[in-house]
């Protein structure tokens, strides 16, 4: 029988740890957005999770919307070109914009589409993701509210994923190392 959880190495964030961020981060919104009505936007898949709770929280106005972007190139170069997987719902211009992340890497992606949502003129444009990983950035993108700064290593749960799974693990974990290579060596056979 499988178990996704005999592939985790160690917890980093708990259930707990994350539960009392997400509110801290749903404060912030309910304080500067109470009377802007703004759309929050889901980043496609990574975030769904942590959006959800957030929403939750959230005691003002607000819409939801949903979208999911992918950059081109090497990933190394912020060339502004995003291919737009999932188009949002809702006009964006003259509205406050607030882009929920699960995690900011290189910040090449979310570079990007922030450079494209800005030709649509929303009123503002912010960015909220429950982790960064300052030390892979290749962009000068930066957060405007940030939950966890993390270190380099490979996590899964609460939405994030390795090769599509894990995504439904209640907290954040570091994948075994083995795990990671055997799936490698896989793709390679
Ligand atoms: P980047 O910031 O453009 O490099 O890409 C960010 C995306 O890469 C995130 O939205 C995640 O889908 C994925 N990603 C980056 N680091 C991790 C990680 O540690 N675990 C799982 N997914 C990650
Ligand atoms: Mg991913």
């Amino acid at each position: 029988m499988s178990n996704i959880y005999n592939d985790i190495d160690s917890t980093l964030l708990s259930q707990e740890e994350i539960e009392k961020k997400v509110a801290e981060l749903a404060q912030i919104i309910n304080t500067e957005y109470s009377d802007k009505n703004p759309i929050m936007v889901c980043i496609l898949k990574g975030s769904a999770i942590f959006y959800s709770d957030l929403c939750k929280q959230i005691t003002c106005k607000m819409q939801m919307d949903f979208m999911q972007a992918s950059s081109y190139g090497n990933g190394t170069e912020t060339t502004g070109m995003v291919i737009i997987k999932k188009e949002l719902d809702n006009d964006i211009k003259g509205r406050h914009v607030v882009l929920i992340e699960d995690i900011i890497d290189s910040g090449v992606t979310l570079s990007n589409l922030k450079i494209e949502l800005q030709k649509r003129e929303p009123a503002s444009l912010k960015i909220m993701t429950l982790l960064s990983k300052r030390a892979r950035r290749e962009s000068d993108i930066e957060a405007d509210y940030c939950g966890f700064e993390i270190d380099d290593y490979f996590v899964v749960g609460y939405g994030l994923d390795f090769a599509e799974q894990y995504r439904n693990m209640p907290y954040v974990g570091v994948l075994k190392k083995e795990v990671y290579e055997q799936h490698l060596k896989a793709m390679k056979a």
